[in-house]
């Protein structure tokens, strides 16, 4: 299967599931990293990698579903099989979720529901909670709604800033998204209504 990842950031997300398609653990090829955003430096792993890129500014396009339909024509056009959201600051068209129905994967760095948004650290420590996590989830119309796939709790400490929260909960995240999508790739998850159950 062929995967695209698209990523606006540091893509140390992308790094782990470069590793992880290089050691077998999951069995497809990243055929593109895609990024708004001209500096990411997820395209320089893209690149040290040998991974095709392709970068889109949202300026050059009309509105979000232009922008989303060129990124689509050229997923068609590699024949890609999953969309894997790596730090992608966008939210996508309902065009784009229509034509990767189930099919989109994202991470984000709180357990789901709470703390929806981008400030998912910051705000589980604002709160209080003792417990917080990185969600891997399909991607639908609402923003960081879409069905879960992984969860994986981390326990905030007294002394915990954001920082260092963010440090283990981002350990946890190089660990859960590959294996959420060694489990798409592998034909293991059946989405059934809100719950995915796996294979
Ligand atoms: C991660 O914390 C992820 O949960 C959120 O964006 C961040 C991306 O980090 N959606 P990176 O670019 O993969 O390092």
């Amino acid at each position: 299967m062929k995967i695209a990842v698209l990523c606006s950031g540091n893509g140390s997300n992308l790094q782990a599931i470069i590793d992880a398609v290089k050691k077998g653990y999951i069995p497809a090829e990243i055929a593109l990293v895609v990024s708004d955003n001209k500096d990411a430096f997820a395209l320089s792993r893209a690149k040290s990698a040998k991974i095709e890129t392709l970068v889109l500014n949202p300026k050059d396009f009309k509105g979000r579903e232009d922008f989303d339909k060129e990124i689509v024509r050229h997923l068609r056009k590699k024949g890609v099989g999953l969309v894997v959201l790596a730090g992608f600051m966008r939210l996508m068209s309902p065009y784009f979720i229509k034509e990767y129905k189930d099919r989109v994967m994202n991470i984000h760095p709180a357990l789901l529901p709470s703390f929806k948004g981008t400030c998912g650290i910051k705000d589980a420590l604002e709160y209080g909670v003792k417990v917080t996590g990185p969600t891997v989830h399909f991607v639908d119309d609402k923003l960081d709604h879409g069905a879960i796939i992984l969860q994986k709790a981390v326990e905030v400490k007294d002394d915990d800033t954001e920082e260092t929260l963010l440090e283990r909960v981002h350990k946890e995240e190089h660990r859960i998204f590959p294996e959420a999508i060694k489990l798409f790739v592998e034909g293991r998850l059946k989405i059934e209504g809100r719950r995915v159950r796996i294979g």
